[in-house]
């Protein structure tokens, strides 16, 4: 699935006129700058720069650093996906969305269970803003089995889920989507090619799961449809993260 216009990063000028693979596999990886502060942000994307293109902020280094530890990784170019998985009543989420968006991120999360209303509040909160954020509503977490599912009243597989919460999403005008790699062919197929699926929950052949129930080889997420992969632990955790982000891409082109 070709990557949108909107969110092809200005990093670096495409190799013309043979489409480089591995090129277009990096613009597709995204790490997951999961530390404690902005030393330790910033020293893994100074490890990383050079083989990807996009960055992910979540809670733990966002509530450490706040907004200043965005700006670094802009200064050089990176793309920024800040996933703090809103989940608030609509005005609330509408107001974070518009601070989000001042901030000047590509993509940012919200929880499809905000409902419909919250999820229309922060697509309106964006309107007539130039180059707004994607707006990429979490369906089900990559940690949730069935077991955990039932755990907050929900019956049934978490893809049945999925495809609810993504049905839910299109009628209230979101066209990115974040679920397992166990979803996301059925969520391209039900989204269409212009869609935006963001995928964690990538393992390496090899690698320790954690937490993560619902996973994927980086190359088999490609195959289901992912537009683009989120990936945390399997590098930041690694002896060598930046041997690790090399193979990682290197199975990624391979998928392309
Ligand atoms: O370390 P790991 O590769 O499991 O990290 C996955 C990243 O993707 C984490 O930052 C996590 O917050 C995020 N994420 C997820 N599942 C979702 C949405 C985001 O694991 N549904």
């Amino acid at each position: 699935m070709p990557i949108p216009e909107r969110l092809k990063p200005s990093f670096r000028k495409e190799p013309e006129p043979r489409v480089d693979r591995i090129e277009e596999a990096r613009k597709r990886l995204i790490v997951a700058l999961d530390v404690p502060d902005a030393s330790s942000a910033h020293a893994l994307m100074e490890r990383l720069e050079n083989s990807c293109r996009w960055f992910k902020v979540g809670l733990e280094l966002f509530v450490s650093a706040g907004p200043a530890v965005l700006e670094p990784l802009m200064a050089r170019g990176h793309s920024v996906f800040l996933d703090l998985k809103l989940h608030d009543i609509p005005n609330t989420v509408a107001g974070a969305v518009r601070s989000a968006a001042r901030l000047g991120v590509k993509m940012m999360t919200l929880h499809a269970t905000g409902g419909p209303a919250m999820l229309s509040a922060a697509r309106t909160a964006l309107k007539g803003l130039d180059n707004p954020p994607e707006l990429l509503a979490v369906t089900v977490l990559t940690s949730m089995d069935r077991a955990q599912l039932r755990a907050v009243g929900v019956d049934g597989a978490p893809a049945a889920q999925v495809e609810l919460l993504a049905r839910m999403g299109l009628e209230a005008g979101i066209r990115g989507f974040v679920s397992s790699p166990e979803e996301a062919a059925m969520l391209r197929s039900l989204t269409g090619p212009e869609s935006v699926l963001v995928i964690p929950g990538i393992r390496p052949a090899g690698t320790a799961s954690g937490d993560q129930k619902r996973i994927a080889t980086p190359g088999e997420a490609l195959r289901q449809g992912a537009t683009f992969l989120v990936v945390g632990r399997p590098i930041t955790q690694a002896m060598d993260p930046a041997g690790a982000t090399e193979a990682i891409v290197r199975e990624m082109a391979e998928a392309l």
